[in-house]
C-alpha cells in the first residue's frame, strides 16, 4: 500500500502513482468498504490512487471513504453544488494526479478484479482498454433477451452513426482504463452517462482494446441511472454526429444528390426531349442519364463528402466505383421505373410516391457507402 501523508485536506504521496482509479458515488456506502478491500487485494505490490466523486450522497458515503483513507490509497472529493454521474467522472479527470485513468462504478457490478488484465494492456501500448461484455467471454449477468436486444440495437445505431464508434463492441462500458493523452485539447461534453463513446469520438485514440467481463448484478443500493435514457441517448448521439462533423458528411451528401438529380434531368433533356438532338427514345437515354449521374455523384462523393477517407490509387478508385454503382442499383431501378410510370400518369401521388422514393434511396445510398465504399 502507498504510504500518505495529510497535507491541507489533501493527499501528497511519497511515490508516484502509476495510475489513478477514478469513482463516481452517490449513494454507495454499503460497496465502499468490500470494494476498496477487493481492489487492494487485487492490486498488491502496485501503486495507485483512489479518487471518489460523490454528489453530497446523504447516507454518508463521503465520510465513510474519509474513515477508511488511513487504510487504503483513498480520497473523495464531495461536489455540493453539481450532480450527475457524466461530469463527476469529467470533474474527475481533472482531479486525478496519474496519467493513466482507471474508470469504474463503486457497486461491484464491475469486478475490481478484472483490473491488471486493464492495466497490462495499456503498458502493452493501447490508448484505452475498455472492460467488455460483448467480447468473447464476456456477458452480463441476469439481463433479460429484451434488455440484450436493446442493448444491442443502441449499439448499432452508433456503430451505423458515428464512425469512430465502430472500433469498440461495448461503447456502453463504464469500466475502461485510457492514457490522458486521449483527451488532451478535446471538449468533453457527454449527455447522459456514456463517457467512453464520448471519448471514443472527440479523443484521440489510436489503439483500442476491449477485455472481457462479467457485469455483476448489484447486491447492494439502487442503479440511478433509468430516467430518459433512451432519449438521452439518442440526443448524444445527434450531439455527437454534429460535433465530429457527420451531420455536415451527411449534408454535403444530400448537396451532392441534387447536383446528380439535375446532371439527371439534364441528360435525359437532351438525349430525349430536345428538337435538335432527340437522339434517344426515353428508355434507352433514361438509362444513359442515370449512369450519368452516377459517376458524377461518385466523383463528387469522392473528392468533396468523403475526401477524408478517400485511399489513393488507381485500384481503389476503380474497386470503390463498381461498389458505388453496385449500391446504386435499387435507387437507380426506382428512378427508372418512377420516371416511366411518370411520364404517362403525372398526377400527385405518383410525385410523392417518387418523393418518398428518392429519400429512402439517398439514405440507403449514404449508409452503404459510409459503412463500405469510404469506410473509416
Ligand atoms: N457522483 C455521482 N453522481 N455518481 C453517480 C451518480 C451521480 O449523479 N449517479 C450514479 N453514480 C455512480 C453510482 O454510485 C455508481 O458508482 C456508478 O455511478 C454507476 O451508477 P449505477 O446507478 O450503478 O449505474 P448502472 O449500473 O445503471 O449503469 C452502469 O452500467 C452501464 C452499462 O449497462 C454504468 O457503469 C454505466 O456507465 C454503464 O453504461
Ligand atoms: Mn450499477
Amino acid at each position: 500500500m502507498v504510504k500518505c501523508i495529510k497535507f491541507q485536506n489533501s493527499f501528497v504521496y511519497n511515490m508516484s502513482k502509476t495510475f489513478s482509479i477514478l469513482i463516481p458515488t452517490y449513494n454507495e456506502r454499503d460497496n465502499i468498504l468490500p470494494l476498496l478491500e477487493r481492489i487492494h487485494s487485487a492490486l498488491i505490490g502496485q501503486e495507485y490512487e483512489v479518487l471518489f466523486v460523490d454528489d453530497n450522497s446523504g447516507d454518508g458515503t463521503a465520510d465513510l471513504i474519509n474513515s477508511l483513507a488511513s487504510r487504503y490509497p483513498a480520497r473523495v472529493i464531495v461536489r455540493k453544488d453539481k450532480r450527475g454521474l457524466a461530469t463527476a467522472v469529467t470533474d474527475g479527470f481533472g482531479w486525478v494526479e496519474s496519467n493513466i485513468i482507471l474508470v469504474m462504478d463503486a457497486d461491484l457490478q464491475h469486478p475490481p478484479e478484472i483490473i491488471p488484465a486493464l492495466i497490462a494492456a495499456i503498458n502493452a501500448g493501447n490508448d484505452i482498454a475498455i472492460a467488455s461484455r460483448y467480447v468473447k467471454g464476456g456477458s452480463a449477468a441476469g439481463w433479460s433477451r429484451i434488455r440484450q436486444i436493446i442493448s444491442s440495437g443502441a449499439i448499432l445505431l452508433a456503430h451505423i452513426l458515428l464512425p469512430h464508434s465502430r472500433k469498440v463492441k461495448d461503447i456502453m462500458s463504464g469500466f475502461f482504463v485510457f492514457k490522458r493523452h486521449v483527451i488532451e485539447g478535446a471538449t468533453l461534453k457527454p449527455i447522459g452517462y456514456k463517457i467512453l463513446l464520448e471519448m471514443l469520438v472527440v479523443g484521440k485514440a489510436d489503439k483500442v482494446t476491449e477485455v472481457p467481463f462479467i457485469f455483476q448484478l448489484r447486491e447492494k443500493g439502487q442503479s440511478k441511472l433509468s430516467i430518459n435514457l433512451e432519449i438521452e441517448y439518442l440526443r448524444h448521439l445527434l450531439s455527437l454526429m454534429w460535433r465530429s462533423g457527420e451531420i455536415t458528411r451527411f449534408l454535403k451528401f444530400i448537396v451532392v444528390g441534387l447536383i446528380g438529380t439535375f446532371v439527371n434531368l439534364g441528360t435525359l433533356w437532351l438525349l430525349h426531349d430536345t428538337q435538335a438532338l432527340n437522339l434517344l427514345a426515353i428508355g434507352p437515354a433514361l438509362l444513359i442519364a442515370i449512369e450519368v449521374s452516377i459517376i458524377t455523384n461518385f466523383i463528387l462523393n469522392n473528392y468533396f463528402t468523403f475526401a477524408d477517407r478517400r485511399k489513393k490509387g488507381a485500384g481503389i478508385f476503380f474497386s470503390n466505383f463498381v461498389r458505388y454503382n453496385f449500391f446504386s442499383l435499387p435507387g437507380g431501378a426506382l428512378n427508372w421505373i418512377t420516371t416511366i410510370v411518370l411520364t404517362n400518369k403525372s398526377n400527385a401521388s405518383y410525385i410523392i410516391l417518387n418523393l418518398v422514393g428518392i429519400a429512402i434511396a439517398m439514405i440507403w445510398n449514404y449508409l452503404a457507402n459510409s459503412l463500405w465504399t469510404w469506410k473509416k
